[in-house]
This record gives C-alpha cells, sequence and structure tokens, in this order.
C-alpha cells in the first residue's frame, strides 16, 4: 500500500461540494451496528446528501468484513465505486461512514474525486442551516475539530523534505504543526466568541424583537418532509416581510393562521441518527431556535417502517434541550403525520381511526405534504393551539402609550376601543381585547 498515501494536490482533484453537483453515496455496511437496516440507512444517507442540494446518480452499500485501514473499503470494492462514478458521471463521492484522514486522502487519489465522509456531510448540513450566532460558531468550531483531525498526514511528503529548516517557526517546526497551531488559536478564539454569545444569551433574541410574532417550529427526523411542508405552508401565502426573513434567514417564513395575524414559521435542521459525537454540541446550538417557539409541529414520516423509533429520539432531543419537561410539555406540540399518501388503504385506515379517538399521546394530524391532503386541518389546529386558552381583558391605556395600543391593535384581537380616562383621571383608551397567554405575558413585558 505504498505509491498513494502521499502528496496529491488537491486542486486536481474533481467535484466539490456545491449544490447540483451529482453525486455517488456509499454505505460501508459493518454488520455490527444495531437499529436501522442498511436499506434504511442508505436512503437516509441519499437524504442528507439531498439536503446540501447534491443530486444523487447512484447509491449502494458495501459489506466491509475487513477493515482495510488505506481505505476502509477493499480493492474491487474500490474499483466498484470508481466505476460507478465513471457510468454516472459524479464528480463527488459520498461515503456514509467515518473515514481516517489516511482513508480519505488514498480514497481520493484513487477515485481522482473528492471523498467526503459522513461527519463532513452533516458538518456542510449544520453549516447551511445554523440560524443562531451560537449555532454558527459551534458548526465553526466542529468544523475545525475536524479539519485538525484531517490534517494528520497530509503534510508528510512535504515534513519530509523541509527536514529541519524550521523557517516557519520554532526549530524543526513542520507545516502540519503550524497548521494545527493555527487552527487550535482560532478554536480557542471561538470558544471564547461562545462564551461571550452565552453571556448575552437573553440580549440576543433580535429576531423576536424585530418580529414580535408567533413562532412556529418544525421540527423532525431528517427526510421526514419537514422542507416540502414549509413550503407548502408558506408557498400560499408569500407575504412583504418574506423578504426580509428571505435575507436573514431562508429558513424562517411569516405565514396566516386562521384567528392568527401573522406567525412565523421556522424551518430546522433535520435529526439524525449516530450523530458523530463532536457534532451534538453543533446539533443542538443549530436547534436553538426551537427552545424559543410558541408551537411545534414534530413532522413524521408515518410510511416510514422505523417510524416509532424515529419519533423517540426526535422526544429524546427536544427533551434535552429542555423543550419537554419531565412532566410532559413545556412548549405545545402538534405531530403531522406526513406522507399518508404512501399508506396502503388499511393503514391508513388504522392510522385515521387512531387520530379520530385520539389516541395518539399527542393531537395528531395525518396530512401529505407532497398533495396537500390534510394541510388545511394542520393549520386550523395550529390555529387554535396558538390561540387556545385566549382572555378577554378590559384594559387602559394612557393616551400617552400609543406604542402598546399599537401593540395590541397588532397582536389582540381588539373588541371594543373608546376613550375615557386612567386612574390619575388623564386621557386614556378603555380597550376590550383578547389575548392568548403568552401574547398577555409579551404585552406585560412591553
Ligand atoms: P431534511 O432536510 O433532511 O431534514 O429533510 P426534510 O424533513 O426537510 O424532508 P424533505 O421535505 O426534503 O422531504 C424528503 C423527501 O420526502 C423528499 O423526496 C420529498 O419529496 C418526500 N416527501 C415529503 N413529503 C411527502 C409526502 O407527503 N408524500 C410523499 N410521497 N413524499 C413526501
Amino acid at each position: 500500500m505504498t505509491g498513494f498515501e502521499f502528496g496529491r494536490n488537491p486542486d486536481d482533484l474533481k467535484g466539490e461540494v456545491t449544490r447540483g453537483a451529482l453525486a455517488v453515496v456509499v454505505l460501508p455496511d459493518l454488520r455490527k451496528k444495531h437499529g436501522l437496516d442498511a436499506e434504511a440507512r442508505l436512503e437516509e444517507a441519499c437524504g442528507l446528501a439531498q439536503a446540501i442540494g447534491l443530486v444523487v446518480a447512484d447509491a449502494f452499500a458495501l459489506p466491509i468484513r475487513v477493515v482495510r485501514p488505506a481505505t476502509l473499503f477493499g480493492e474491487g470494492q474500490v474499483e466498484k465505486i470508481g466505476v460507478a462514478c465513471n457510468q454516472s458521471g459524479a464528480d463527488l463521492v459520498v461515503v456514509d461512514g467515518a473515514l481516517s484522514a489516511i482513508q480519505q486522502r488514498n480514497l481520493e487519489e484513487r477515485l481522482g474525486r473528492k471523498v467526503i465522509d459522513r461527519t463532513g456531510l452533516i458538518l456542510e448540513i449544520f453549516g447551511e442551516r445554523a440560524a443562531t450566532a451560537e449555532g454558527r460558531l459551534q458548526v465553526e468550531l466542529a468544523h475545525l475539530d475536524y479539519q485538525a483531525g484531517r490534517l494528520v498526514r497530509s503534510w508528510t511528503h512535504l515534513e519530509r523534505q523541509r527536514g529541519g529548516f524550521g523557517f516557519l517557526g520554532g526549530p524543526g517546526e513542520t507545516q502540519i504543526e503550524a497548521d494545527r497551531r493555527l487552527i487550535r488559536g482560532r478554536m480557542a478564539r471561538i470558544r471564547r466568541e461562545l462564551e461571550q454569545v452565552r453571556r448575552t444569551r437573553g440580549l440576543h433574541r433580535e429576531r423576536r424583537q424585530r418580529a414580535p410574532w408567533p413562532v412556529i417550529a418544525l421540527v423532525g427526523y431528517t427526510n421526514a418532509g419537514k422542507s416540502t411542508l414549509f413550503n407548502r405552508l408558506t408557498g400560499a401565502t408569500v407575504m412583504a416581510e418574506d423578504l426580509l426573513f428571505a435575507t436573514l434567514d431562508p429558513t424562517m417564513r411569516a405565514i396566516r393562521l386562521p384567528g392568527v395575524d401573522k406567525a412565523i414559521l421556522s424551518d430546522t435542521v433535520g435529526f439524525i441518527s449516530d450523530l458523530p459525537t463532536q457534532l451534538v454540541a453543533a446539533f443542538r446550538a443549530t436547534l436553538e431556535e426551537v427552545t424559543g417557539a410558541d408551537a411545534i409541529v414534530h413532522v413524521r414520516d408515518v410510511a416510514n417502517p422505523a417510524s416509532a423509533e424515529q419519533k423517540r429520539e426526535v422526544e429524546a432531543i427536544l427533551a434535552d434541550l429542555g423543550v419537554i419537561d419531565e412532566d410532559g410539555i413545556s412548549v405545545p406540540i402538534i405531530e403531522a403525520w406526513n406522507k399518508i399518501d404512501l399508506l396502503s388503504p388499511d393503514d391508513r385506515l388504522m392510522r385515521d381511526d387512531l387520530v379520530a379517538h385520539d389516541l395518539p399521546d399527542r393531537p395528531s394530524v395525518p396530512i401529505s405534504a407532497v398533495t396537500g391532503e390534510g394541510v388545511a386541518a394542520l393549520v386550523e389546529r395550529l390555529g387554535v393551539l396558538l390561540t387556545d386558552g385566549a382572555q378577554t381583558l378590559d384594559l387602559t391605556i394612557p393616551a400617552g402609550e400609543g406604542q402598546k395600543l399599537a401593540w395590541l391593535h397588532a397582536h389582540g384581537d381588539v373588541l371594543s376601543e373608546r376613550p375615557g380616562e386612567d386612574a390619575q383621571g388623564l386621557p386614556a383608551s378603555r380597550i376590550r381585547v383578547r389575548l392568548t397567554p403568552r401574547e398577555l405575558g409579551r404585552f406585560y413585558s412591553l
């Protein structure tokens, strides 16, 4: 195994991780993993690749009986990947497993194409979706950590050539050490920035201050159909504010719901099984949005045989984030049972029956984000959820506090308004308004 370990020029490789790039997805089937079977995992891997806009040209699993330290895959298997790339015209290879730095480089060398592993792929997704300052920093930290690992031996040939010149730093310092030091320095800086972000977290709700409307977060396992539902829910109601949100964050849009003037719908990164441990913090930070949501729509792929397992994973993470407390729920959750168009008539009947008798442990609405079936009912339920517990209040707003009055008109359901006086006999507005408990909380904090 010599000859291709060292000294390839990354610029010579075909392929880049960009939207629209053709990719071959390969699952190394180690056969010792429990949980999802190879087919389901391969499907999930393709979904992940699609999530960053890659076009899957071919996908297959390769059984790994003996792990080859140099390339992970056996000789014939590497050849098979090469053939698949040539036949499909793919410039990028996604390996849905962990590759060591040297394995990645050797595979790139052998295939003449860029190769990314599961961690690299997930980092790309997080990088695209991280909406908060903390999320972006966590993702960058994870990325640098990953890169530092990738430096291993990649510069070995240079190291040899340079020997002990030592012009890059202390005596005998090599390029790899200099690079590592740069990365470590950057990581230390990010950690300090993260500390700062956490300290000022309270002040970091800029978006909420800019847009004081209820926020609905779409969460769900990867490939459950969140983005499809997001597009369906927002597609019909393009609003002027969208421009603002589209530039701030393409995963947030304003929607109109019955009884609710405006709500912000927020799409989140999909939940993924087998998350590499160094990515857990980054993943949680990308979900920070969810903890501040007024309602959560948990999109479930009920046509997937692993649906129940996926639900448990999603709920475990929500609990971990503090969205669900020990006694049940803190933020109201509705389950959207998606992809019912794929169910057999019998399965459909069974699920409809469950929902009709309210047997699920959460309010649930069967839908198909693709055909649109059930989406109107979901919208209806969301409207009720966000206005539930609304109470009618009689308030006296001093004339000098026009801002509060405007807020009530914008967010509450104003039933009547007449001029009057406040306790001091000064001019004021007497207003009768319906507010949800959350809106009331916000009103008092104005
Ligand atoms: P991530 O971005 O990976 O988290 O996925 P996601 O949850 O946003 O899923 P996405 O909307 O990208 O949908 C995944 C796949 O499921 C796509 O191929 C969709 O076309 C398909 N899909 C989504 N909803 C439905 C549905 O109601 N019925 C059917 N048949 N397919 C659906």
